[in-house]
């Protein structure tokens, strides 16, 4: 990401701040796998997102018209022994000359520092709940100036969500933010691709989530965007599954959710295919249902329509569908009051996609669906999900879990598909599995 895009962004936050207001935003902890283990370091998005800045423990303190300094950033100092462990770390003159901070301390003086930074202002924007251990050392620091209220220190009389903000702007990307969702998506494409062609019965589902991961590293992704989920026969129909554990079969059908993060910026792609790389006829029928939904679904991808329009045309497809392939029973307006589709296709359409996996917005403003806009991107998942022993349903389709899933960006006069690099049509899928 280029670097004018996080001070774009300080600006734009701290212009909707306004002058006596002080921004605090702490990044994600490191996370302890076991014992001396970590987990590999993610930043937090929204402190990411305002600052480009790697490493943990760090603070981004913003304060608008301060003349001194308006972006404060509190950072580890560098320490050669540890920097001999763990790698080199910015320091204080890194985070001014690298990061761009105005001015930058030891995250070890927070507790001295930002409470006199914190008595001159009159509105602290914060987002509460999600660090309980930053949370309870912003109620110190607040509690301390209130006892001081006697000597004349008057300090903060608001707290305000800044995430209400912040997260309004995450949800409509830029040209540098599409650009990097691009680059994700016609990697995490190439991944599936390459699964596409590898898939064989015997292997193991773990050996195609391993796949997956190679081809992604091979194509300049080091991170993925969440636990791949690879999955065939019943285990596709569990719609989060990331044990990956078992042996895939011929017959079966594989179902692969997994996309790769670049630069922080996810990518989300579902494909579903046959082991053996010949749909059945079952398998067929009810992979052309959903593919045929999702094309529905993708449809109403544009400036105008609400966000509930693309699942609205999902669920009326699929609703039609099951009563043609005899699955369900009755008239379509029925079914779809009654949500009996919901036995089968049983999550929502979409989610926002950017950062996050299941990136942050509002789906609803004022209580309605919120108007799709140019620069939103959303995910358009539909899927059919039908376990062995499901109630009414013939056997042929039983252990069947399908669902395709695009990553589609909102454009001025319709939409993009940032995923499209991946097949998806049955005599596509045929075609590059014979191969
Ligand atoms: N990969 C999680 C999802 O599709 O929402
Ligand atoms: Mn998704
Ligand atoms: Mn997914």
């Amino acid at each position: 990401m280029v670097k004018s895009e996080f001070k774009r962004r300080r600006r734009e936050l701290m212009r909707m701040m306004g002058p006596g207001s002080i921004a605090i935003l702490p990044t994600a902890p490191q996370l302890i796998r076991n014992r001396d283990v970590h987990y590999p370091y993610r930043p937090d998005s929204d402190f990411y997102y305002l600052t480009g800045f790697p490493e943990p423990e760090a603070v981004l303190v913003l304060i608008p018209g301060r003349k001194q300094a308006e972006y404060i950033l509190f950072n580890r100092e560098r320490d050669p022994v540890k920097e001999q462990w763990d790698g080199a770390m910015a320091g204080q003159e890194g985070a001014v000359d690298e990061y761009g901070a105005d001015d930058s301390f030891p995250i070890g003086d927070l507790d001295d520092i930002l409470p006199r930074m914190l008595e001159q202002c009159e509105r602290i924007f914060y987002i509460m709940g999600c660090n309980a251990k930053f949370d309870k050392r912003l109620s110190e620091w607040i509690n301390a100036i209130r006892c001081e209220a006697r000597s004349g220190v008057q300090g903060p009389v608001e707290i305000i969500a800044l995430d209400h903000y912040l997260h309004e702007m995450r949800l409509y990307k830029s040209r540098s933010e599409l650009k990097v969702m691009r680059q994700a998506a016609r990697i995490s494409a190439k991944a599936h691709k390459r699964v596409m062609q590898v898939c064989k019965a015997g292997l193991w589902e773990y050996q195609l989530e391993a796949e997956f991961v190679r081809e992604c590293a091979h194509q300049g992704a080091k991170s993925q965007a969440y636990p791949p989920i690879v999955g065939a026969g019943i285990n596709a129909c569990t719609l989060h599954y990331i044990d990956n554990m078992d042996k895939v079969a011929d017959k079966q059908m594989l179902l692969i959710d997994a996309g790769c993060e670049v630069d922080c910026y996810a990518s989300d792609i579902t494909r579903t295919y046959p082991v053996n790389g010949s749909f059945s006829k079952p398998q067929r029928e009810l992979y052309e249902l959903v593919l045929a939904a999702q094309e529905a679904a993708i449809a109403k991808v544009k400036p105008g329509n609400h966000w509930n329009d693309p699942h609205d045309a999902a669920v009326r497809t699929i609703t039609r569908g099951l009563i043609k392939l005899g699955i369900l029973k009755g008239t379509l307006a029925k079914l779809v009051r009654e949500e009996k589709y919901k036995a089968f296709f049983p999550h929502r359409t979409g989610h926002w996609i950017g950062m996050d996996v299941h990136d942050v917005g509002d789906y609803k403003v004022d209580g309605t669906w919120r108007l799709l806009e140019p620069g939103m991107v959303l995910t358009i998942e539909p899927g059919i999900y039908i376990p062995a022993g499901s109630k009414g349903v013939a056997k042929k389709w039983w252990n069947i879990g399908i669902r395709i899933e695009d990553d589609v960006a909102v454009t001025k006069d319709g939409c993009e598909v940032l995923t499209k690099d991946i097949v998806k049509t049955v005599a596509e899928i045929e075609a590059i599995m014979a191969a």
